[in-house]
């Protein structure tokens, strides 16, 4: 949701006569668009902020913003620890920049904006431009703004605020532009796609409005509450032809014990059941999950069930987080029992559990052929490409055909837990 809020943002500036540098040296201009989800995210965005002070001493004139969940959570406390600071803009507030740009000298050298009233989204959803990617041929697209479920260690609801849904027509006309400025592949993007609601449709709805109502070629989503993947959805994924058979779903945990302590709203049990729905209605489905190590009160007993359900899922990928304390959450009167060397014990066991089922999983598909979309060269060899099969694995590809942007049947020679390569 940030890199899309990054991206948007950038192609509002552009749309406003203003040009992109990569070189912060040569900026009238230096935006952070920061991530409050865990401590780690929020440490390094203090360091790069630190040294925005150089930028400041060398140009006195350049200013110096701070945007996205940070900001909203310790506005205050970032323009006392760092004055050299201009503006500070809340995930609400940040397509607001232009105008504090254009105003800039009716506001207080310092302003905080973090009251959601603020701003309509509606004029930024309605509004017709198109994030600036990094390739043209793929493009988040949000359904929806904020979380309502208040998982209980996640600061997610208290930064980017209540549940918001954006009307079905505008996420149609993003998605037909997109096609027709050459995009091939979108990738529906909310806190929770499931929950989607607007007018009398649902995410199944919508999946269908867009693969029946666009040209684009792949539909992905992400991210998908396990405690409402509906059995109407499930269908969709597994019959419309456009959509990518690709879910991921955040497990968090193997324990029903943290389970419950998390507020999530399901068992393993239930998980189970609903892995077992998935593979059997969607053929080859690939299952990609987070999981968080660490939970206050974790035992290693409850450590151990997490193990148990990655054998039992046997998830293509996973992302893999110790706990980290996040103000204001409910999780965070709990005592942050787990000592950290233990965290990062439990992190190593199972980023090697998860990479040796990555592997197993990679090394079946040898020799068999899928569809690939293309989207760079490899960074590794000019003379090949990059790409993702539908269920969202990285390839790399032999071949001295211009691939860009096509989609190419590929068949696969070699794997390793991460990757896939193969020849046209
Ligand atoms: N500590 C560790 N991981 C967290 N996540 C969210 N909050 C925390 C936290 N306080 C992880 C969850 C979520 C992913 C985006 O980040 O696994 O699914
Ligand atoms: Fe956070 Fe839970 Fe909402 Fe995901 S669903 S953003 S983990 S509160």
């Amino acid at each position: 949701m940030n890199v899309y809020d990054s991206e948007r943002l950038q192609g509002l500036l552009l749309s406003k006569g203003h040009r992109i540098t990569r070189n912060p040296e040569d900026a009238d201009i230096i935006v952070l668009n920061t991530c409050s989800v865990r401590e780690k995210a929020e440490r390094r965005a203090l360091g790069r902020l630190s040294e925005f002070y150089r930028y400041k001493q060398r140009n006195p004139d350049v200013m110096l913003v701070v945007t996205g969940c940070m900001a909203q959570r310790m506005g205050g406390e970032l323009v006392e620890q760092m004055p050299y600071l201009d503006l500070i803009l809340g995930p609400d507030q940040i397509f607001q920049l232009p105008e504090y740009l254009q105003n800039h000298s009716d506001y207080s050298r310092v302003a905080v904006c973090s009251s959601r009233e603020d701003f309509d989204f509606k004029q930024i959803w309605e509004s017709e431009i198109l994030p600036q990617r990094k390739t043209p041929f793929t493009s988040f697209v949000a359904i929806s703004r904020g979380c309502d479920n208040f998982c209980s260690y996640c600061v997610v609801p208290f930064v980017r605020g209540p549940e918001r849904h954006r009307p079905a027509d505008q996420i149609i006309r993003e998605i037909q532009l997109l096609t027709e400025s050459g995009c091939k592949e979108v990738t529906l993007i909310g806190q929770n796609v499931n929950s989607y609601k607007f007018g009398g449709k649902d995410f199944a709805d919508l999946l269908q409005m867009v693969n029946d109502q666009t040209k684009i070629d792949w539909i992905r989503f992400m991210t998908s509450h396990p405690k409402d993947l509906s059995e109407k959805l499930i269908h969709k994924i597994a019959t419309l032809p456009k959509v990518c058979e690709h879910i991921h779903l955040p497990l968090q945990s193997g324990s029903d014990r943290i389970l419950e302590k998390m507020n999530r709203g399901y068992t393993s049990q239930d998980y189970l059941q609903l892995v077992e729905r998935i593979k059997k209605s969607i053929e080859d489905a690939s299952l990609t999950t987070d999981i968080i190590v660490g939970f206050p009160t974790e035992t290693e007993d409850d450590f151990q069930k997490t193990q148990d359900m990655m054998e039992k899922v046997k998830f293509d990928s996973a992302f893999m987080f110790r706990y980290s304390k996040r103000e204001e959450t409910k999780a965070a009167i709990l005592v942050d029992d787990v000592p950290e060397e233990e965290k990062l014990k439990r992190l190593h066991t199972i980023i090697q559990l998860q990479k040796e089922i990555s592997k197993k999983k990679n090394q079946n598909l040898l020799g068999k052929t899928f569809k690939i979309l293309v989207d760079e060269t490899s960074k590794r060899d000019e003379n090949k490409w990059k790409g993702k099969t539908k269920t969202n694995k990285t390839v790399i590809i032999e071949g001295v055909k211009d691939l860009l942007g096509k989609i190419v049947l590929v068949k696969i020679n070699d794997a390793d837990s991460f990757t896939l390569f193969g020849s046209p």
